[in-house]
Order: C-alpha cells, then sequence, then structure tokens
C-alpha cells in the first residue's frame, strides 16, 4: 500500500494517489475531491466507479460537487438562516430560498493542507470564524485510507466556539465504470424511513414509512423501479428522481449497491445517521473524463451524513451541533467485491 504526489501544479493544488493491489484512488487536496477510484471487475479489470471531470481546472466552476468532501454543512438550510445561543446566523442562499452544501465557497471549493503516511493522506484545514457564516474557528481534518478493499473516510474536527457541522462526500458511483443510466444497478438500503422534502428539495421535517413506496429498498432491487414511479409517486415527482435522506435502522453496512454489468458491488458503512441518497437528476451534459459527458441519471450519490436542515427540524437536540472543545468525530466507508 502507498500513497504519493503525482503532481504539485503552480498553484500549489495537489494530485495524489492511493494504491494497493484492491484499489487505485486518485484525490486532490482541492475541496477533498476523489477524481478516479478504480477497483477490479468481475474478470480482473481495472474500472473507475466514479465520475469525473477533465481537469482539475473544471472542479473550481462545478456546481454539481462532483466528487467532492462536503462542509460546513451538507445538504440544505432553511433560507439559509439559523439560531444558535440567541444568535442569527445567516449563509449563503444558493440552491432556490436555501443554502445548501455549506454555502457559495465552503469546504468543496477550498484547498487543504496535505499530509502523506503509508497507508493515507490527511487533509486539514482551519475555516475561520464566520466562513460562509457559520460560527467558531474550526480546525478540520479529512483522513482518506485505503485497508484491503475499503476506503476509509474519517472525518475529526474542533470548534472554539458552538457551531454547526454536517460533514459530506459527494462522489457520484456508477459501478459499470463508465457514466451511463444507473436504472440497472441494484440498491439495497438498511432504512424503514425516509424524509419528504419540498418543491425546493428541502427536508420539510415529516418522517415516511418507505413500506409501500419506491423508497423502499429494505429487500434489494433495481433503482429504475423508484425512477419509474416518477408520475404517481409525488416525492419522486418534487425530487426529480431519488433525493432523500434515508434514515438508518442498521450502524454498519446500510447501503449495497451492485452493478450486474461488471459484477462489482459496493457496501457503505458509517458512523453516521442516514445518508441523502441522489440519482444526479441536475447533472445535465457536463464533459467528463474520457470524453463522456455526464448526464441526467448517469450516477447515485451515496451521502452519509446527520439529518438535513437538523437545526431547524430537530430544534430540541440537533445532530448537527458541535459543542465548543468536544470532538466531531465520523467516518464513512466503501467497500468493493464482485459477484459472479
Ligand atoms: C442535492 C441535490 C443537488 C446536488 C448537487 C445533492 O446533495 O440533494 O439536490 O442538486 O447535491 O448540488
Amino acid at each position: 500500500m502507498s500513497s504519493r504526489i503525482l503532481e504539485t501544479r503552480d498553484d500549489g493544488l495537489e494530485i495524489i494517489e492511493l494504491e494497493n493491489d484492491k484499489m487505485k484512488v486518485v484525490v486532490s487536496n482541492f475541496g477533498g475531491v476523489i477524481l478516479s477510484l478504480k477497483v477490479k471487475d468481475r474478470n480482473g479489470l481495472w474500472q473507475d466507479v466514479v465520475l469525473g471531470y477533465e481537469s482539475l481546472n473544471d472542479y473550481k466552476h462545478y456546481d454539481k460537487y462532483v466528487g467532492a468532501l462536503v462542509g460546513r454543512v451538507a445538504n440544505r438550510i432553511r433560507n439559509g438562516e439559523f439560531e444558535l445561543n440567541g444568535k442569527t446566523y445567516h449563509t449563503p442562499v444558493n440552491n432556490g430560498p436555501n443554502s445548501n452544501h455549506g454555502g457559495e465557497k465552503g469546504f468543496s471549493f477550498r484547498p487543504f493542507k496535505t499530509l502523506l503516511k503509508d497507508d493515507r493522506v490527511l487533509f486539514s484545514r482551519v475555516s475561520p470564524d464566520g466562513e460562509e457564516g457559520y460560527p467558531g474557528t474550526l480546525h478540520f481534518m479529512a483522513e482518506y485510507v485505503l485497508r484491503d478493499d475499503i476506503l476509509i473516510l474519517h472525518y475529526t474536527a474542533q470548534s472554539d466556539e458552538d457551531t454547526l457541522l454536517n460533514i459530506t462526500h459527494h462522489s457520484y458511483f456508477n459501478l459499470s465504470g463508465y457514466p451511463c443510466a444507473i436504472d440497472d444497478h441494484i440498491l439495497s438500503v438498511r432504512a424503514d424511513e425516509y424524509g419528504k422534502v419540498d418543491e425546493n428539495g428541502l427536508y420539510t421535517g415529516e418522517i415516511a414509512s418507505v413500506e409501500g413506496t419506491p423508497f423502499d429498498f429494505r429487500k434489494a432491487r433495481t433503482i429504475k423501479t423508484a425512477l419509474d414511479a416518477e408520475d404517481t409517486d409525488e416525492q419522486i415527482k418534487l425530487g426529480a428522481g431519488l433525493d432523500h435522506h434515508f434514515f438508518f435502522t442498521a450502524d454498519k453496512n446500510q447501503v449495497v449497491l451492485y452493478s450486474p454489468h461488471t459484477g462489482i458491488e459496493m457496501t457503505v458503512s458509517t458512523s453516521m445517521p442516514g445518508a441523502q441518497i441522489y440519482t444526479a437528476n441536475y447533472l445535465d451534459g457536463e464533459k467528463g473524463k474520457n470524453g463522456f459527458p455526464l448526464e441526467r441519471r448517469d450516477a447515485v450519490c451515496i451521502e452519509t451524513q446527520c439529518t438535513p436542515d437538523d437545526i431547524h427540524v430537530n430544534k430540541e437536540n440537533p445532530e448537527t451541533l458541535l459543542k465548543k472543545g468536544e470532538t466531531y468525530d465520523e467516518w464513512t466507508s466503501y467497500r468493493f467485491k464482485t459477484r459472479l
């Protein structure tokens, strides 16, 4: 297992490779982006299972968060406004009337300091008090580690004031090895409930049972079965596909995704209580790696996180509150295997 810098650019941005005999992962200290993630398919051929752009420069202008680390607060905050300890804070409104994915220039658009260790890369940065409207000076670190057939992302942070934090990673997965319709992927999610959204994709605070709905992935089934309900299910219509938070009922192996085409199976485990599952409904033909356009519904994002807009919907006991001096410590892992 090794980690090495492939390129240091004039602007200080770096491209780094983590590698062992099961996986090759290329990342950047810009936005903690995963540029490529290669694993072997059932025939032993390397497949790149995440979407990406052609050059690192493309990531500076993206608004689709392709492959990016998202913070300080992933997902939407109603009206870009919240109250904490009696003070009102404003975060940039960048998604309809709401603030999404940490504001205009959240973690996805920031350079990190890089530290390489044998089997891992550490990205760290100090997010100054008031950055994108969030209180507290935040010391943040993300560790990307390869262990055999598992990629582990481990996040830690501390703040000198009470603040909000909800980190996710926004890779667009397609286990076929290139961008193409995600319909045939078989998904299972250990969740009995999901969160309803409004016409702006904001979680309303209404929790619904998955029973008898297109959101019931407790038994593995194709993503197509959910997307096909666009005309019949109000929530699939509002999300323009799947773009909803699932509340996990298990504390590991919560999500499994499988491509019958390559035989690649990905199992996601996380310390976090849920995930926004998003079928790339807003990709729009952007130019991707190897000349492939990134089209609508060419991938699925499994954005492990705390409850969206938690500061409003869980007012009494917000999951995303990081108290002064306490340590935020969360992880998500992605394990890859093949099936015949
Ligand atoms: C959101 C989508 C959004 C995408 C890219 C997802 O997490 O839920 O609605 O289009 O991120 O910003």
